[in-house]
């Protein structure tokens, strides 16, 4: 028989906290979040002014460096971040060997990896010089691969990075730009694509960022450590939440529209269904990104003139699960990717794409705290477990089993 108290015993005190619900994993200055009062502020700033104020690039360099940007600053880290936008050719290898099908986060996780045979020397993070070159050339890289990823699944050549364009802007060009003319970049698009990187910059520990700072913990490279943020970015429960919302509110608006019938299914504990885009880790309360998200949703859609069925069955749907009990007792808000996949599908984003753009967004935020877990010398990430298996058991050779 197991002696589980014999064992713990042997092991000695340990604390144990599936999925870190009340675990701190470190210390850190960047991202300050209230999930009981539904706050959340980068290096002290509001997100709601930041959202509204700054630009994506301004956001970023605020939560790798600790510091808004002076205007110059700001023109020569832009300008830094162009210098590097140039990908290896032979990376186009690479992506030739996936099929078309391949859903872009598995490629994005893979290209992301595969930079670390091209650029092979690991950053000092404690060389200012060093992590400021390698910060620039993981932004400028980041974007241009992650739009391979789309490129590539459409069977079109791959663009690359114009320098007389904006980071933003950028995105959208090295996305739909074909070789049979000039992509027209939209102000409305580029000011909402912008807002939207921005409230997806960072989010303190949450699955993907305490993976890039975990991985990074072995001291292993920052492209590498990236790589495994995009592929826990990827799940349905964290960043892939973004397209499930989208492919659910499709299958409602199929289905005839009835919002209580899915509200009703998500309760019901023998069905695996949960209303995506709702629920947190830590907020109990609104979650102040899916607030700033839906008004933009309104926003963006008129100005683009696009009358969106999904908006309306989303909004259908916030209201009827904000009123029931089994949502409300649990604190159950939409989160932010409740609203952002209907603004990308109106800019014209792909839906297999959803979980990408989060990666982009969120990319500055898994910068800075791969660079200030090495920067605090934090000791490599190595929880540990209570043993439920078994005892001592005498091994039983083969023929006797
Ligand atoms: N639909 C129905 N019920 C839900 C939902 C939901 N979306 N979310 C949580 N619940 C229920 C759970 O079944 C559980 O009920 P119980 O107490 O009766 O067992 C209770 O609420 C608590 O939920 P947990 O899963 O224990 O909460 P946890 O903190 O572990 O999970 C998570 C948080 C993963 C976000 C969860 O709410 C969820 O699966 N949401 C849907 C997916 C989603 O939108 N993810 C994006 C998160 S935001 C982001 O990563 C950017």
């Amino acid at each position: 028989a197991i002696d589980i108290e014999k064992l713990r015993a042997l092991t000695g005190a340990i604390t144990l906290d599936p999925g870190y619900k009340n675990s701190g994993s470190c210390e850190s200055k960047i991202t300050f979040l209230d999930g009981e009062e539904g706050i959340l502020r980068y290096r002290g700033y509001a997100i709601e002014e930041l959202a509204e104020k700054a630009s994506f690039l301004e956001v970023s360099y605020l939560l790798i460096f600790g510091e808004l940007p002076t205007r110059a600053q700001l023109n020569q880290f832009e300008d830094d971040i162009r210098k590097y936008t140039l990908v290896n050719e032979e990376m186009k290898n690479i992506i030739d060997g996936f099929p078309k099908t391949a859903h872009p986060m598995g490629v994005l996780a893979s290209l992301t990896s595969a930079l670390t045979a091209f650029n092979p020397k690991s950053v000092d993070p404690h060389d200012d010089k060093e992590m400021y070159i390698a910060v620039c050339k993981t932004m400028a890289k980041f974007i241009v691969i992650a739009t391979w990823t789309y490129r590539k699944s459409m069977g079109f050549p791959l663009n690359y990075y114009d320098n007389t364009k904006g980071y933003v802007e950028n995105f959208m060009r090295l996305m739909f730009e074909l070789p049979t003319g000039p992509y027209q970049s939209d102000k409305v698009i580029v000011e909402a694509l912008d807002k939207l990187f921005i409230l997806h910059a960072d989010h303190e520990q949450n699955c993907s960022t305490s993976t890039v700072r975990i991985v990074g913990s072995s001291h292993a490279g920052l492209f590498a450590s990236i790589s495994a943020g995009v592929s826990a970015l990827w799940g349905p429960l964290h960043g892939g939440a973004n397209q499930a919302v989208l492919e659910m509110l499709e299958q409602i608006n199929n289905d005839g529209g009835d919002v209580a019938k899915y509200v009703l299914k998500a309760k019901d504990k023998d069905d695996p269904f949960r209303l995506m885009g709702f629920g947190h880790r830590v907020y109990k309360n609104f979650d102040p990104r899916a607030k700033i998200i839906k008004k933009a949703a309104d926003e963006v859609l008129a100005k683009l003139g696009v009358d969106d069925p999904l908006l309306d069955i989303a909004k259908q749907l916030e209201q009827v699960a904000l009123e029931d009990d089994y949502f409300k007792s649990r604190n159950l808000y939409p989160n932010v990717d409740f609203y952002s996949g209907i603004i990308y599908r109106a800019l014209g984003i792909p839906t297999e794409m959803f979980t990408v753009m989060f990666a982009i967004g969120r990319l500055p935020g898994w910068i800075a705290q791969w660079k200030e877990m090495r920067i605090n010398k934090e000791p490599i990430g190595r929880p540990r477990q209570v043993y439920t298996g078994y005892a001592l058991r005498p091994f039983v050779p083969v023929d006797q089993r």
